[in-house]
């Protein structure tokens, strides 16, 4: 098992993901990473963190459903989390396969990883880096990514704002249900756009 601490090798650790993943898939990772440090740096978050919950962020995106509805019994993690699917799951429930492939412990990690999709009412400085930084990263190519860009240099909460109305409002408008913790979000957010 590779020891994915904070003191991880770099070259064994971007094998052992990129084997999990498309090479469009491993791209965006490390677009990711990229986005993240950069963060990281101007916001004053640990790097080796940032990088870490960066590259390991959608290590489960390619995973089977049936290893997610396994993990969510081992884990106890509730019935009402199997109506969802993989867009929910690879962070919420792959946080854990993540701790099992790669002996990961790092809570702040973990937790970041987790709440990459969904976010949360209450994020931390590394939960608003990587969830700003999937929405950012060099690769994306979508017609609000330069507002965001933009907005992230200005403000985090105002960035996750911005995220997370976009993320709602393309849900709703697709008329597909919306994870009630995105909605959290979104409602603990969205003032900061507003002022
Ligand atoms: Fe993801
Ligand atoms: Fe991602």
């Amino acid at each position: 098992m590779i020891a994915a601490d904070l003191s991880f090798d770099r070259e064994q650790l971007l094998e052992k993901i990129g084997a999990a993943m498309s090479e469009k898939r491993f791209r965006h990772v490390l677009g990711v990473e990229e986005a993240a440090l950069e963060l990281a740096r101007q916001y004053g978050c640990d790097e080796r963190k940032a990088s870490l919950a960066a590259l390991l962020h959608d290590y489960a995106k390619e995973v089977a459903d049936q290893v997610f509805l396994d993990l969510i019994d081992q884990y106890q993690l509730g019935e009402d989390l199997k109506v969802w699917g993989n867009n929910i799951w690879h962070g919420l429930v792959g946080a854990y396969k993540i701790k099992q492939d790669f002996g990961l412990e790092d809570q702040e990690i973990l937790q970041a990883i987790q709440r990459h999709t969904v976010g949360a009412a209450q994020m931390t400085l590394l939960d608003k880096i990587i969830y700003v930084a999937d929405y950012i990263e060099p690769n994306r190519d979508f017609p609000q990514v330069k507002e965001a860009r933009r907005l992230a240099k200005v403000s985090l909460e105002q960035a996750v704002a911005f995220e997370t109305a976009h993320t709602v409002a393309y849900l709703a408008q697709k008329g597909v249900p919306i994870y009630p913790q995105t909605i959290e979000t979104y409602n603990s957010y969205i003032r900061y756009l507003n002022n």
